[in-house]
């Protein structure tokens, strides 16, 4: 019966309560109609407060270990920063509880492995949460260049100067992938710059998301890294990939929540898949498909403004919002119309992974190889040379 397919309730355990879980894990739970908020893990009884007051938390404790072990508790979200990590997924892998956990999965290669071991032994579903995989911009993005990738159907207009004269080349029709990272470090807080906390700064902690949407989008085998950096706010990373694919990324952190912060473009086999900032889809050269599309936005507190929606309704809205902010003194109301990053929906197809009626949303392999093509790229960035994937 349609009515009965969630009939069990999903328990969670939320251990780390901070920013990311206040703005995400917990709100989302909370208003799943198939998750319960059973307990909140946090060593500040102020996020403590917060989240059994505002959010309905049933109990909430300190001790993660407890947390875990719970017999009201079905499933884990951790959501500490980086530098916990193994021991509370032993905890959960001990227990046969499902973990989802933010990345980036490990601190170092060394407790990455042991964590693959852990949870690979347990046989625990576990994802990890690289959530732009589950925004809806970028499943409908991927969906569409693979289709292309692996059945193009031919373009009619493509300029075919020499026709049948043209050379064979090996990397004919090959993909490769451009990411562009436009943020703006004033806004980051303090752990960010703390050595104990997060050894190798937005490298790891913000590159592996974009190390998986190019694995996932060009679906082949990274096999060496190329990478600069200059300090903690630029970098240049270069991925080859063994069936000859390529992956660019490029993350300032000297720009502005002004412009978007997200661009990715895919190309292959004489057609382009492009997403900006998970507002809009744009292609070109895949037969049947959608020149432009765009998606919802959420919390648009302008709705009357850039009604069009999209790249160019999303920038009218956001200098609506800051010319709000400057005359208010408050940069906080820059925020406005964000694009869905897939954080809900990635904890929505979790649950369809545990209960058996969905695909493995970010598993732990998946999230090891983009793991690793960070390690990778900080090796190489650091000792200014390409770095095998295999030397990590
Ligand atoms: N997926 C995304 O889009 C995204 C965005 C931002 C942050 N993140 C990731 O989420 C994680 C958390 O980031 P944040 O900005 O929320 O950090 P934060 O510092 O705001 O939150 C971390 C919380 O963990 C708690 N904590 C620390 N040790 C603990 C322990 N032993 N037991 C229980 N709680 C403990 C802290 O008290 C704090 O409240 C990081 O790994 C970060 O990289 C992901």
């Amino acid at each position: 019966m349609e009515g009965d397919r969630h009939v069990k309730r999903i328990r969670w355990a939320v251990v780390g309560c901070g920013m990311l879980a206040q703005k995400q894990h917990i709100p989302n739970v909370a208003k799943s109609e198939r998750m319960t908020l059973q307990v909140c893990c946090d060593l500040s009884d102020e996020a403590l407060r917060l989240c059994r007051d505002e959010f309905g938390a049933r109990e909430v404790v300190t001790d993660y270990r407890k947390a875990v072990a719970r017999p009201d508790v079905d499933a884990i979200c951790l959501a500490t920063t980086e530098k916990l990590r193994l021991p509370v997924i032993e905890a959960a892998a001990e227990a046969g509880k499902p973990v989802y956990c933010e990345k980036p999965l490990a601190r170092t290669l060394e407790e990455m492995y042991r964590i693959r071991d852990v949870v690979q032994r347990a046989g625990i579903p576990f994802c990890v949460g690289h959530n732009r995989r589950s925004a809806p911009a970028m499943l409908e993005a991927h969906a569409l260049f693979r289709a292309h990738m692996e059945n193009p159907k031919p373009c009619p207009w493509r300029f075919d100067r020499e026709g049948a004269a043209r050379p064979r080349l090996a990397e004919d029709g090959r993909a490769a992938i451009s990411v562009r990272i436009n943020d703006d470090w004033h806004s980051w807080k303090a752990w960010v710059f703390d050595k104990q906390q997060a050894p190798h700064g937005p490298m790891l902690f913000e590159m592996t998301h974009f190390t998986d949407i190019c694995n996932w989008f060009l679906a082949a085998e990274p096999v060496e890294v190329t990478a600069i950096e200059q300090g903690m706010l630029n970098h240049g990373v270069l991925v080859r990939y063994g069936t000859g694919e390529l992956a660019s990324l490029l993350m300032c952190g000297n720009g502005t929540f002004g412009y978007p912060k997200e661009l990715y473009e895919a190309f292959g086999n004489g057609g382009a898949v492009v997403v900006d900032h998970m507002l809009e889809i744009r292609t070109a050269g895949l037969e049947g498909a959608p020149a432009v599309k765009t998606f919802p936005m959420l919390h648009d507190r302008h709705p009357a403004i850039g009604t069009e929606g999209g790249l160019a309704g999303w920038l009218k809205k956001k200098q609506a919002a800051c010319r709000e902010a400057a005359a208010a003194s408050d940069p906080s109301r820059i925020f406005t119309a964000e694009p869905d990053k897939g954080h809900a929906h990635a904890l929505e197809r979790f649950a369809d992974q545990i209960e058996g009626r969905g695909p493995v949303v970010c598993g732990v392999e998946d999230a090891v190889t983009a793991t690793r093509v960070a390690f990778a790229a900080i090796r190489s960035a650091a000792e200014r040379r390409t770095i095998p994937l295999s030397e990590v």
